[in-house]
């Protein structure tokens, strides 16, 4: 395996079937300028869960974890004029950078952001519209507090993306006892384990190097 070649291929995947877009490259901009870590989905993952809402015809995707936004522009571009993202942030200034890039990118009146830590926002979207899609991307020690939601609050059928689930192997490596690798097995137990999801996951080498995305369907009824 080489690195370098693996980097070349993902700037020439990106040039092919992504392509340049200055919205995108202005809010990943903003987001350095405002001291935000460079650790938004790389393109081909924001061009994946664009392609998964539109696929689905999702109306309202859930996202937990907004950064400055970056993901939550792809999704809510695969969204009908009609449709809503609700993402969540806890960190005030970055919900902040966020806004102005989900604006300055003309998807602003799709997208409620929601500030605050997720096990405290998350509650109060019970009993509102179901949602079809679900991208959690915050905290990885929160990941089964945020499945749990995912579960709760997602339609029948609903797809679930879970972000950063290789970390670059770290979840393979019987040394590593940090509270975010933790969090990542947990959450992927939790995926096997609770039969309310059927996942798999596949790991990813891009432009944030090597990590990996799990992706679930939600058996069964919202609130079961
Ligand atoms: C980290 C978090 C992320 O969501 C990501 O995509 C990459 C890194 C982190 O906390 O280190
Ligand atoms: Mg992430």
């Amino acid at each position: 395996f080489d690195p370098d070649t693996a980097r070349a291929v993902d700037r020439y995947l990106v040039d092919t079937l992504v392509g340049a877009d200055a919205v995108l490259d202005a809010a990943v901009a903003a987001q350095h300028a405002g001291g935000l870590p460079d650790i938004e989905v790389a393109p081909t993952g924001g061009k994946l869960l664009h392609l998964l809402a539109k696929a689905i015809g999702a109306r309202r995707v859930l996202e937990v974890g907004t950064l400055g936004g970056y993901s939550t522009i792809w999704l809510a571009r695969g969204l009908p004029s009609e449709g809503q993202v609700v993402t969540i942030e806890a960190e005030p200034a970055n919900a902040a950078i966020a806004r102005a890039n989900i604006d300055r990118a003309g998807v602003g009146e799709r997208v409620e952001i929601r500030v605050g830590r997720g096990e405290d926002v998350l509650p109060t979207l019970a009993g509102g519209d179901p949602f079809d899609l679900v991208f959690i991307d915050a905290d990885k020690e929160s990941n089964t507090l945020y499945l749990d939601w995912a579960a709760r609050l997602g339609r029948s059928g609903a797809l679930v993306v879970l972000d950063n689930v290789v970390r670059a192997g770290r979840i393979v490596d019987q040394t590593d006892d940090t509270s975010q690798v933790a969090g990542v097995r947990a959450g992927l137990e939790m995926l096997r384990s609770d039969p309310r999801f059927d996942a798999t996951a596949l790991q990813t080498w891009d432009a944030k190097g090597w990590d990996g995305v799990a992706i679930a369907v939600l058996v069964g009824d919202p609130g079961s």
